[in-house]
């Protein structure tokens, strides 16, 4: 039975990757941070065939001892300070996390046993103010925040490692990638709730930031498989993991709203507090390396990715406004 250690398991793509590798066989050790409730909200309905251990990105002895008493066969390092606009209020800890983290998780693989595979999050922000339209493996970074920052030194790390101990270490540079169970301040998830809660009547508006930033959104559920196919190859390398296609903030509250038969002109206010120090402007990835060397593709547009979680929000919703009644 292989065995994964994930870092990260509690955030939405920890949750999915979880799920996927227990569908595989793989026997699946979750790190998980001490807190004072339980936040397993993503995790609760696998928790009994997990083995949850205790450990921090920021506390190196803890994550020595979880692969060395665990020997997993593939690390997939998904934790971090992951919301860009936190970065600027928090950057010396979203760097600690987010950037030395790695290299503390790095370094624990390294002494107890370099054979062991290794992915590393990295992310389409390093691309930041894009120096080439669509982004590939190998277009410069420009990273515009603290967080970008932050996974450019993760992925050089990486990289480091691979090339300095011959290590299987490989780098995910994944697109924005969204779910029923991505946290409610990304501005997805904010929209798809906050169109549910009008259309439920339980607010008559929605704040939000930029309107005009283009992403290029995806499926969580199907970004994860792509990890995976990462970690099989012969060889570890760098890949970008993106659909290809790009949407502004503005196309994705008319979708989201539009599933509602409502009118997002009629319901969403700009409010500066929700305005970034420096933007991203425009992603959209070129995947075909991942497309050719992994067969990977995505499964779900879109449409079909905003119709999932309109539904969810307002299943949730409703379920709320039941249980209250
Ligand atoms: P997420 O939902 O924010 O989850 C982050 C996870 O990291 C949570 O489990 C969190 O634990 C954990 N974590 C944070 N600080 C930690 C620490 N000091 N020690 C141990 N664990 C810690 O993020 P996600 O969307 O699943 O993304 C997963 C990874 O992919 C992240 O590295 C993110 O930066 C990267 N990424 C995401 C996207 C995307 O579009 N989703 C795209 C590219 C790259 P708690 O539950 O305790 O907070
Ligand atoms: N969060 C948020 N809230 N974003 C808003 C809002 C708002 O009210 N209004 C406009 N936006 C714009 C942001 O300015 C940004 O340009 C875009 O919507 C997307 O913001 P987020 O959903 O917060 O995601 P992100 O692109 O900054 O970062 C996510 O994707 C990265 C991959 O490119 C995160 O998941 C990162 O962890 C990930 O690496």
């Amino acid at each position: 039975m292989p065995k994964a250690l994930i870092t990260g398991i509690t955030g939405q793509d920890g949750s999915y990757l979880a799920e996927f590798l227990l569908k595989k066989g793989y026997e699946v050790i979750g790190l998980v941070r001490r807190t004072s409730t339980v936040n397993f909200e993503r995790i609760g309905h696998i928790q009994d065939d997990l083995t949850l251990v205790s450990g921090d990105m920021l506390d190196q002895t803890s994550l020595h001892n979880i692969i060395a008493d665990h020997r997993p066969d593939e690390v997939y390092n998904l934790a971090a300070q992951s919301f860009v606009g936190t970065s600027w209020e928090q950057p010396v800890f979203t760097g600690q996390v987010t950037a030395i983290g790695v290299t503390r998780i790095l370094d624990a693989i390294r002494m107890v046993d370099p054979s062991i595979r290794f992915y590393q999050a990295s992310s389409s922000e390093m691309f930041g103010k894009v120096r080439e339209v669509p982004q590939s493996e190998n277009t410069p970074f420009y990273p515009r925040s603290p967080y970008g920052v932050a996974k450019v030194y993760g992925h050089w790390i990486t990289v480091n490692y691979r090339e300095s101990y011959n290590m299987h270490a490989t780098s995910g540079i994944l697109f924005n990638h969204e779910s029923p169970r991505r946290g409610l301040e990304f501005v997805t998830r904010k929209i798809t709730d906050g169109a549910a809660r009008i259309k439920l009547e339980l607010t008559d508006k929605l704040a939000l930031g930029n309107l005009d930033a283009r992403r290029d959104w995806g499926y969580a559920k199907d970004y994860v498989r792509a990890m995976w196919l990462m970690l099989q190859q012969d060889e570890p390398d760098d890949y970008v993991v993106a659909t290809g296609e790009t949407h502004s903030v503005e196309e994705l509250c008319e979708a989201a709203f539009g599933t509602l038969n409502l009118d997002w002109h009629d319901y969403v206010v700009q409010d500066p507090r929700y305005m970034r120090p420096a933007e991203v402007d425009l992603l959209v990835g070129d995947p075909r390396k991942a497309q050719k060397k992994l067969g990977w593709e995505p499964e779900v547009t879109f449409k079909k990715l905003v119709e999932i979680m309109v539904e969810a929000d307002m299943e949730r919703l409703q379920k709320e406004i039941r249980n209250s009644e």
